[in-house]
C-alpha cells in the first residue's frame, strides 16, 4: 500500500535541499489508502461519517499520530492527549483545562469515549458542527494550545515523516497541500475509531456476563425499571448505549435568579435563544468512575456529590428539566447505583492498544 519510491524521494529532497524546498516537487503517481470498512457494535446507532472523509488506515494512523504529538501546540510542550488521556477516557482529571501557557479555561475537558456518535453538535454547548470542524479549535485557543494554523501547518510540511504519512493518507502530490483540512480531517478519523462498547454492562446486554446483586438493583435504579423499587429519573437524558440522549438540557447544577444569570450560558451563549441559556449536552456516563471531577466546570469532585445534586432536585430554573426533581434513595440505593456505575467502566477500551500513544 505504501509506496516506497515516493518516501524516499520525498526524505532525499528533505535532506539534500533543505527543508521547504520539497514543497515545490512533485510526488510519483497517487498512492490510494487503504479503506476500512466500519462496523458499529450491536445496538448502536449508524455512525455518521462524511462522505469526504472516509475511514481508512493510513488516515486513521495519521490521526493517532497528530493526537498524540505536541507539534499542533505553540512551544510544543501540549498535544490533544495533554487533556484528554487515555487512561482517564479522554478526560484530564481536572475541574477545568489548562493550556500552554497556564491560562485556564472555563469548562472541563470531555471524554471522547463513542465522540463518533454524537451528530447533535460537539462541546458542552454544542458549538462544533463536527469532529472535522472542532479540531481547529483547541489549535488555537490561546487557553489550549495557543497556537496559530499557518505554523502548525509549516512545522507538518516541513518535517519529511509527516509529508509521507499525509501523502499516504490523503494521496497528496505535494507538501503544499498539506493544510489544517487534512490534519483535522486526520483527528476526525481517529477519534470516530474510539468506540467503547465492552463494559460489564454491555457484556450483560449481550447475555455474556451476569450482574451481581448490587450492580442489578443499581441498574434497576438507573433505568427505573421496577415499580417496587426506587426511581431515578436518570436514563431518561443519559440513554444507554451512549449513555447520552445527545441533546441538550438544564440539569440544574447553576444557580441564578434568572436564565441571563447563569455563570455559563451554555447552550444559549451559541443559539442566542434565552430558554436554552445554561443547557449543556448530556455527557456519557461510559467509564464515569474515572472521569471526575464532574460537569461542564467540574463543581462535583465524587459521584456521591453527583448524587447529593441529583436527590436534592437541582436548583430552580424556567427550563429545569421535568426529570430533575427531589429523589427519595436511600443509602442502600446509593451503594447499589454505585455498584452498576462500576460496570460502566471499559478495560477493553482503556486499555485498546490502538489508542495509545504510537510515539
Ligand atoms: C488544554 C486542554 C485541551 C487540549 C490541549 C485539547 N482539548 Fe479537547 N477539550 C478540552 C475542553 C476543556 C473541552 C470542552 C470545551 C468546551 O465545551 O467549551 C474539549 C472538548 C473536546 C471535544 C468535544 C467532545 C464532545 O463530546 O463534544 C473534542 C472532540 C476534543 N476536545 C478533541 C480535541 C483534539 C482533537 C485536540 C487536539 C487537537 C484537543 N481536544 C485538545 C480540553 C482540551
Ligand atoms: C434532564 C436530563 C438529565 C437527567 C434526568 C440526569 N442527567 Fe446527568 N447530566 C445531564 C446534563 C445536561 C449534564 C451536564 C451538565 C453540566 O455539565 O452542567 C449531566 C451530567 C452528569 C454527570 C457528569 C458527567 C461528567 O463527565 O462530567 C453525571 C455523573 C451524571 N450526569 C449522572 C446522572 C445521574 C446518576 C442521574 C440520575 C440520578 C442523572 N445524571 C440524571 C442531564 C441529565
Amino acid at each position: 500500500m505504501t509506496s516506497t519510491t515516493v518516501a524516499r524521494i520525498c526524505f532525499w529532497c528533505l535532506a539534500s535541499a533543505g527543508l521547504t524546498a520539497c514543497g515545490t516537487g512533485i510526488f510519483e503517481a497517487d498512492t490510494k489508502p487503504t479503506p476500512v470498512v466500519w462496523k458499529d457494535p450491536a445496538g448502536f446507532p449508524p455512525m455518521v461519517i462524511p462522505l469526504d472523509n472516509p475511514l481508512t488506515e493510513e488516515g486513521i494512523a495519521l490521526g493517532r499520530r497528530l493526537f498524540y504529538d505536541p507539534v499542533l501546540s505553540a512551544d510544543s510542550s501540549m498535544s490533544c492527549a495533554t487533556c484528554h488521556i487515555p487512561q482517564l477516557a479522554f478526560t484530564d482529571g481536572k475541574a477545568v483545562s489548562e493550556g500552554v501557557v497556564g491560562l485556564e479555561g472555563t469548562r472541563s475537558a470531555m471524554s471522547l469515549v463513542n465522540i463518533g456518535y454524537y451528530h447533535t453538535g460537539l462541546f458542552w454547548d454544542g458549538r462544533s458542527p463536527s469532529l472535522e470542524e472542532q479540531a481547529f479549535h483547541p489549535v488555537r485557543d490561546p487557553k489550549e494550545m495557543a497556537f496559530n494554523w499557518p505554523e502548525a501547518v509549516r512545522r507538518l510540511q516541513q518535517a519529511p515523516q509527516y509529508v509521507r504519512w499525509f501523502k499516504e493518507a490523503f494521496s497528496i502530490r505535494n507538501a503544499r497541500e498539506i493544510d489544517s483540512l487534512l490534519v483535522a480531517k486526520a483527528l476526525a478519523q481517529f477519534e470516530r475509531t474510539l468506540v467503547s462498547s465492552n463494559t460489564k454492562f454491555d457484556r450483560v446486554m449481550r447475555e455474556e456476563a451476569a450482574f451481581t446483586l448490587a450492580e442489578k438493583r443499581g441498574w434497576t435504579i438507573f433505568f427505573d425499571a421496577s415499580q417496587e423499587m426506587s426511581v431515578s429519573e436518570c436514563n431518561h437524558c443519559h440513554v444507554d448505549p451512549l449513555f447520552s440522549d445527545l441533546h441538550y438540557h438544564n440539569n440544574g447544577v447553576q444557580q441564578a435568579p434568572v436564565l441571563e444569570g447563569f455563570a455559563d450560558p451554555g447552550q444559549g451563549g451559541v443559539t442566542g435563544n434565552r430558554f436554552d441559556l445554561g443547557r449543556f449536552r448530556v455527557p456519557t456516563l461510559r467509564n464515569v468512575l474515572l472521569t471526575a471531577p464532574y460537569m461542564h466546570d467540574g463543581r462535583f469532585k465524587t459521584m456521591d456529590e453527583v448524587l447529593d445534586h441529583y436527590a436534592s432536585g437541582g436548583h430552580a430554573a424556567e427550563n429545569l428539566n421535568a426529570n430533575v426533581r427531589k429523589l427519595y434513595l436511600s443509602a442502600q440505593d446509593r451503594a447499589d447505583m454505585m455498584a452498576f456505575f462500576g460496570t460502566l467502566t471499559d478495560t477493553v477500551f482503556l486499555r485498546n492498544p490502538a489508542f495509545q500513544n504510537p510515539w
